[in-house]
């Protein structure tokens, strides 16, 4: 029986969130640990296509629903690879938990395109899955940077400016993350929206909190290409606090993050789209068992654990 398989990871971004919708850079990298997978396989004459997502409760042909992300997803690698529908299931499973901040939305339509091209015997590149995912990623987000895509794809640490090639960066020395899930699940565009009104009304005073997070995102570069760690830490710190300015914390995400800090994690701060969803906090390996149980104690509604490196 014809079939094909694919994986793609998770991400996290590590410096730069909402700035980088305005022109800004943003640090993000791909979490192996974390993975969306796609099988492809041949089902009988004249079945066509169906998608099946046990995770999201989710199955159906390729007929129906043409607004669910994976359906588009399916049907913009069709157009790409110039196919016809073929007679075949796809499943799509997940280990990375949804609308979280970790990318599982770019992922499993990474996953999905690449299965389904790989099935139909269509050579995709990083940079045309990139494109593709963008196009499912405008679905769920409205007006992405792109960000989630380009890490997701590339699956490589990746310094992104909106609009520009994806610049990949050295990680000189691995270091370790404990994530923090608030529960909350506040969908990026609002807070992207809610941040456009701020800067609508006061452009000039949003615009030098951009450039200082900008800075900020190109300092920990240096710092992640140098190896010093320590560094990390109070930039997360100056990262955050703008980020609070921007209205983007709530108090949820700034108990785990105090949380994490008061028992010795390096630095901490929300990561993604803020409003709920997740905070990192830089550990050492003697800091994260104790960093981990401070989240749990606050209130985390689940915590991992998250190793950056080249992969
Ligand atoms: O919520 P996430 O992990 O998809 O990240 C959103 C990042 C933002 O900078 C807030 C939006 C964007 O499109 O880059």
């Amino acid at each position: 029986m014809k079939q094909a398989t694919a994986a793609a990871p998770g991400k996290i971004i590590l410096f730069g969130e909402h700035a980088v919708v305005y022109g800004q850079p943003a640090l993000a990298a791909p979490l192996g640990d974390l993975t969306a997978q796609a099988a492809v396989t041949e089902s009988e004459a004249g079945s066509k296509l169906s998608i099946q997502a046990d995770d999201l409760g989710l199955s159906l042909s390729l007929a129906e629903a043409s607004s669910e992300g994976l359906s588009l997803a399916a049907r913009l690698a069709l157009d790409h690879c110039q196919c016809p529908e073929p007679d075949a299931r796809i499943r799509v499973s997940s280990s990375i938990p949804v609308a979280s901040g970790l990318g599982s939305g770019a992922a499993t339509s990474a996953a999905l395109i690449k299965a389904l091209s790989a099935y139909l015997g269509c050579r995709l590149e990083p940079d045309q899955l990139s494109a593709l995912v963008y196009e499912v990623e405008k679905l769920y987000h409205g007006t992405p940077s792109g960000i989630d895509n380009t890490v997701v794809c590339y699956e490589q640490p990746v310094f992104f400016i909106r609009g520009s090639e994806p610049v990949t960066f050295h990680i000189a020395q691995p270091f370790a993350l404990v994530i923090g899930d608030t529960g909350i699940k506040t969908p990026t565009h609002v807070t992207v929206g809610a941040v456009r009104e701020r800067w609508l009304k006061a452009p000039d005073e949003l615009e030098e909190v951009f450039e200082e997070i900008g800075e900020i995102t190109r300092q920990a570069r240096q710092a992640i290409e140098s190896g010093d760690v320590e560094t990390l830490g109070p930039l997360m710190g100056k990262n955050q606090a703008h980020l609070q300015t921007l209205g983007v914390s709530s108090p949820e995400l700034d108990t785990l993050i105090e949380a994490a800090l008061s028992v010795g994690a390096l630095g901490a701060k929300l990561s993604g789209g803020g409003g709920g969803g997740i905070m990192i906090a830089l550990v050492t390996s003697g800091t994260s068992e104790r960093v981990g149980q401070a989240l749990d104690r606050a209130g985390a509604a689940r915590v991992l654990r998250a190793t950056i490196s080249e992969g």
